[in-house]
């Protein structure tokens, strides 16, 4: 598994993605020695540099991510630079040349991973292009690594796919949603499958209702233009929020291999109950904030924020009540938010278990606390089980007690790491944390017949506070339901 032997194209090189996670992870495959000598880069972007710069640019991210390197020189005499116009079949055949040559010259096999890191509206584009001006045509793998967003909405998402499938095979494509190669969202299934306490009590006769937030406090910062047509539903809840809805929903997989995760995950989004027309507003809540403090900081509603029109009728937080009907979770709710400028950045799984059937132990403050399951994805990085248990010196008093373990220490939060992991997962040819073009198409049927609703009527914008855990309906989402949102701090 060490040592791997490739060329990777990046197009967008000269971006923000290239320079946040990709260089800097790229430089930490190659200092734990799963990159050595035989592999790499050629930056691909529209404006002229010449490699000195490029290089300088990788050897700059890489120091402002990780801190001072050693070899960081090393490192970058494995990078190139491509000037290069997406549109223009010359620019793909000088590229072709370029590859040819440092992949003869470094021995890298064939091997080709293409990543489109740029703007969504080129890759449908890249990709013919790719195959018709002979890049995929090489002796070893090719693989497309592509970012989000994946489409718009169903039909241009099936569109964008058709164009990719046209020069890759299924197989080939790895569609990166970033919360997979995140630590914690990868060890949801361990929690479930590699524990006997667990599992047998994972349905709807046990489990009452599932929680999972994704708290952000930054706002759209300079995205504006991006995410005016985006809004929270397409940007984290189409992608994010539903994969990890399917890894805590999914049943056992015969075995770990990509295809049967893959196919266990597609049956969750199968059972999907669609929500449409007027039910959509009994089942999501869709906020937009105004003005509000962070950090003690005032910062200005959405729609003062750079190219956002001001009276956008675009959401940037989204709670819903998703429903699987099938045997195991018949009747379970799963709730789930996501916004930006919300009190705390913090994303969080609550499994809240079934109250016992009666309390014998007093509480002289409340009930007896149903057991509770966190998965802590971050910042912390852990679990917790909220349990019962005798309060120490009384007669036979109940108080919840907690058992944690914790991940913390070992990343900080923001580092390239979920990056590196798929980087190298992509390497080795692993899929299985990349999303399937089923999962992107039930995903998005089930989406759009939200946004449909939504883009028929303005919302009563702006509703919640910078600042606040969201509109005040987000709230009564669960208390019609006799629940609430567990804090999260
Ligand atoms: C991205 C969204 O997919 O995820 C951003 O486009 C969002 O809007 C980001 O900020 C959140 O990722 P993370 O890893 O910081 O939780």
């Amino acid at each position: 598994e060490q040592n791997m032997t490739t060329l990777i194209m990046i197009f967008g090189a000269t971006g923000d993605l290239a320079k946040r996670k990709l260089f800097p992870s790229l430089y930490r495959l190659f200092e734990r020695g799963r990159i050595a000598n035989r592999f790499a880069v050629i930056g691909v972007a529209r404006r002229p540099l010449s490699n000195d710069q490029f290089q300088q640019s990788v050897k700059d991210s890489v120091t402002s991510a990780l801190g001072a390197k050693q070899n960081l020189d090393q490192f970058a005499s494995h990078f190139y630079y491509q000037s290069h116009d997406v549109t223009d079949s010359n620019s793909y055949i000088a590229l072709k040349k370029l590859a040819d040559e440092i992949d003869t010259h470094n021995h890298l096999e064939g091997n080709r991973i293409f990543y489109l890191a740029m703007a969504p509206e080129f890759f449908g584009s890249i990709a013919l292009h790719l195959k018709a001006d002979g890049l995929t045509n090489v002796k070893g793998y090719k693989r497309l690594v592509i970012e989000k967003p994946f489409g718009h909405d169903l039909e241009s998402a099936k569109e964008l796919n058709e164009q990719i499938r046209t020069a890759f095979s299924e197989e080939e494509i790895y569609r990166i949603d970033h919360y997979l190669g995140k630590e914690m969202v990868r060890n949801i299934e361990v929690i479930r499958f590699a524990n006997a306490i667990f599992e047998p009590l994972w349905n709807n006769r046990y489990i009452s209702n599932i929680q999972i937030t994704s708290s952000e406090t930054l706002g759209v910062e300079e995205r504006g233009r991006y995410y005016e047509s985006s809004g929270a539903l397409r940007d984290m809840l189409q992608n994010h929020m539903m994969q990890i809805v399917a890894l805590l929903a999914m049943e056992p997989p015969i075995s770990l291999t990509t295809k049967e995760i893959r196919l266990e995950k597609v049956r969750v989004f199968r059972s999907l109950r669609t929500i449409k027309g007027e039910a959509v507003n009994d089942y999501f809540v869709r906020g937009q904030y105004g003005e509000g403090e962070i950090d003690q900081k005032k910062v200005p509603k959405y729609r003062d924020e750079p190219m956002v029109n001001n009276e956008s009728n675009t959401e940037t937080f989204v709670a819903g009540k998703v429903m699987i009907d099938n045997f195991r979770w018949a009747g379970v709710p799963f709730y789930i938010r996501t916004g930006k400028r919300m009190e705390t950045k913090s994303t969080k799984i609550v499994i809240q278990f079934k109250d016992i059937p009666m309390n014998l132990y007093y509480r002289p403050e409340k009930e007896l606390s149903p057991n509770l399951l966190v998965i802590h994805i971050q910042p912390e990085e852990g679990i917790t089980l909220h349990l019962n248990a005798k309060k120490a010196g009384s007669h036979l008093d109940a108080q919840e007690v907690k058992l944690s373990f914790s991940n913390t220490g070992t990343y900080a939060m923001n580092t390239p790491e979920g990056y590196e992991k798929l980087l190298f997962d992509c390497m080795r040819g692993d899929a299985t944390n990349f999303t399937h073009w089923d999962e992107v198409a039930y995903s998005w049927a089930f989406v759009d017949e939200i946004s449909k609703v939504w883009d028929q009527t303005k919302g009563d914008f702006p509703n919640y506070d910078a600042g606040t855990m969201g509109p005040k309906a987000a709230d009564e989402l669960l208390e019609k339901d006799g629940f609430f949102w567990w804090p999260i701090n």
